[in-house]
This record gives structure tokens, C-alpha cells and sequence, in this order.
């Protein structure tokens, strides 16, 4: 992420990565998408790195997850690369300098023209009774910079967050945010979109629960799915005893279940932001087959590098099929 910075900042990015224009963006939630590869929450956490990462070609980037007051996250070691599986077990904890800085950082990005979601989060000091209020804090602060906000209750990272996965926390929650949202709207002129992000360890009554939940209150978007608790497809590797999420190929077939039990019950009304797994151009492929409007990609962006960004944008970025 450093050396990013530097090439932005040294002028050398333009050159490697010519911007190429799209005649036709995706229209989701309301919002001009130019191509349908994004970057996912968690790498760029408070948003300093928006301009480079726009010239390696994503059409939105997810910054956060981004809680009210700044937070040092977890001791390391809290990732570890399980190379052979192409796959990263975290536990950062939310480690961000809080929703001002994060605010700061979009209004100090200059030459991306993509989408910008803000994900955002709880503290960890604060209680799940009082988990909503930080959701709305940063909800305010960052709605006259956001284009959408994602709301994340599903780090496995932040002891008691997937709680608020539970249907009736999550009615109660999306009540409030969606009240909140149309006071915003008309103060400032303009209607920000909230998406949902769930984990990929959701049983399937669960799902059909939450889909309910997310149609009855009018939910703009889903993010499926987070990082997963399963070690499944990682057991030989010593570091599967690692605690937290585990993210890249072994999440895949988890993530890709859950988004067809959202889609199948959504039935098209709320739009999905496929994520777990992507690797290639197939697994890109697969998501949007399943249901998804655009998909978003981590772990194989730290294992492949830019070219992946380029290979996904230039075979299924554009076109809508
Ligand atoms: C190191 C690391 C940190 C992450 N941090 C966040 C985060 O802060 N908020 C969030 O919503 N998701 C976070 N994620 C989850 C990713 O956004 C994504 O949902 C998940 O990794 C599955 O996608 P992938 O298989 O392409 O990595 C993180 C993932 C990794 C690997």
C-alpha cells in the first residue's frame, strides 16, 4: 500500500495503467457503477490510498470498515498468509483512525472517479446495546462524501458483532439507519444507498430470515459474503488454528451458497455485491451467474497482484451478461 502511494504520488501510475473510459456504466442502487470489479472492505481502511488503487482500474472501492473513534485493533501477528491455499486468515480487529480521518481522506482524493462505499462498524469497547449509535455516527459523518454506505455485522474479529446478524437485532437496526437516512437525504439533497454485509456462516433458515428482514425495511444493498469461521479446505496447513476470518478459495463455495439463498429469496428487488473466493475471471463469473450485480475482490488482489484488476475489468467489467 506504501509503495502505491508512491507511485501515485511520484506521477508513475498513469503511465502503467492507462484509464480507459466506459460508455455504458451499471446502474445499482441507484448509483453509476464504471465497471463491476471492486475492491473489498479492509485494505484501504481509512481511505488513504483511493487514488492509486483507482488507476489499477476498480470501479468502486470499499474503504473501512471505519468505527467512530480511532482503534489500534488487535496485537500482532493477526494475519497470517496460508500460502499453498491462496488464502489469508485475519484478525485486525477494526484497526482505523476513526470516521473524521476516513471523511478527511475522501475529500482529499483527487483523481478517482469510481464509486466510494465507506464500511462501517462498531468500537470494540462499545456494548451491542449501544452498537446502533455507532453505527449512526458514522452514518452522518460520512454521508456528504459517501456514494454508499456498508454497514458490516459480520467481522468475526469484533467479539459479539455477528449478534446483530440475529433478525430481529437486525430489523431494529435497519429501522433506525433507514429513518436516519431520509432525515440526511433531504438535508443534504441527496439519497446515499445503505447495504447490508453478512457472514458466509449463515444456515439457511437464517438466510431466508434476514432476506425478509432486508425486503421488509427496505434495504438498498447486500454484501455477501465476509470472511468465514470454517478452517474447511485449510486443515493441513499449521496455521488453520489461527483465530479469525478466513478469506480467499476455501470461503468460495460457502460464500457462493449463501448469495444464491439471499438472491433466490430477494428475487432480483434488492441488488448483491457477490465477494469470497474470487480468484479468476470463472470465479468472477460464478458470482454473477448466482445473482450478483457487481463482485469485489481481497485476498487474490494480495496474492496476484494489479493484473488480476485488469484481467477481471477488461473480460467481465463492461458488459453486463
Ligand atoms: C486482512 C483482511 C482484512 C479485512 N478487513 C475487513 C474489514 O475491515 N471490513 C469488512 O467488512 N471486511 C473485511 N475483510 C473481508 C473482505 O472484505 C472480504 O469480504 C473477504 O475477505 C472475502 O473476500 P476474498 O475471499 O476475496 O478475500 C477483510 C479481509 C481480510 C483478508
Amino acid at each position: 500500500m506504501s509503495a502505491l502511494r508512491l507511485t501515485e504520488r511520484v506521477g508513475i501510475l498513469p503511465f502503467l495503467f492507462p484509464q480507459q473510459q466506459n460508455d455504458s456504466p451499471h446502474q445499482v442502487m441507484g448509483l453509476s457503477f464504471p465497471n463491476r470489479i471492486g475492491l473489498a472492505a479492509g485494505l484501504d481502511k481509512e481511505g488513504n490510498t483511493i487514488d492509486a488503487l483507482g488507476r489499477l482500474g476498480f470501479g468502486f472501492i470499499e474503504i473501512g470498515t471505519i468505527t467512530p473513534r480511532p482503534q489500534a485493533g488487535n496485537e500482532q501477528p493477526r494475519l497470517f498468509r496460508l500460502i499453498p491455499q491462496q488464502s489469508i486468515i485475519n484478525r485486525m480487529g477494526f484497526n482505523n483512525g476513526g470516521i473524521h480521518v476516513g471523511v478527511k481522506n475522501v475529500e482529499a482524493s483527487k483523481t478517482y472517479r469510481g464509486i466510494i462505499g465507506f464500511n462501517i462498524g462498531k468500537n470494540k469497547d462499545t456494548p451491542n446495546e449501544n452498537a446502533a449509535e455507532d453505527y449512526l455516527i458514522c452514518l452522518r459523518e460520512a454521508y456528504r462524501v459517501a456514494d454508499y454506505i456498508a454497514v458490516n455485522l459480520s467481522s468475526p474479529n469484533t467479539p459479539g458483532l455477528r449478534d446483530l446478524q440475529n433478525a430481529d437485532a437486525t430489523k431494529r437496526l435497519l429501522e433506525t439507519l433507514k429513518a436516519e437516512q431520509a432525515l440526511l437525504a433531504t438535508k443534504h439533497g441527496k439519497y446515499v444507498p445503505i447495504a447490508f454485509k453478512v457472514a458466509p456462516d449463515l444456515a439457511d433458515d437464517h438466510i431466508d430470515a434476514l432476506a425478509q428482514v432486508f425486503l421488509d425495511g427496505g434495504l438498498d444493498g447486500l454484501i455477501a459474503t465476509n470472511t468465514t469461521l470454517s478452517r474447511a479446505g485449510v486443515e493441513a496447513n499449521p496455521l488453520h488454528t489461527q483465530a479469525g476470518g478466513l478469506s480467499g478459495p476455501p470461503v468460495k463455495e460457502r460464500s457462493l451458497h449463501v448469495l444464491r439463498g439471499f438472491a433466490s429469496h430477494l428475487g432480483g428487488k434488492i441488488p448483491i455485491i457477490g465477494v469470497g473466493g474470487i480468484s479468476s475471471v470463472e470465479d468472477a463469473q460464478e458470482k454473477l451467474n448466482a445473482g450478483a450485480s457487481l463482485v469485489q475482490i481481497y485476498t487474490s488482489f494480495v496474492y496476484q497482484g494489479p493484473p488480476l484488476v485488469k484481467k477481471l475489468v477488461n473480460s467481465l467489467g463492461w458488459s453486463s451478461s
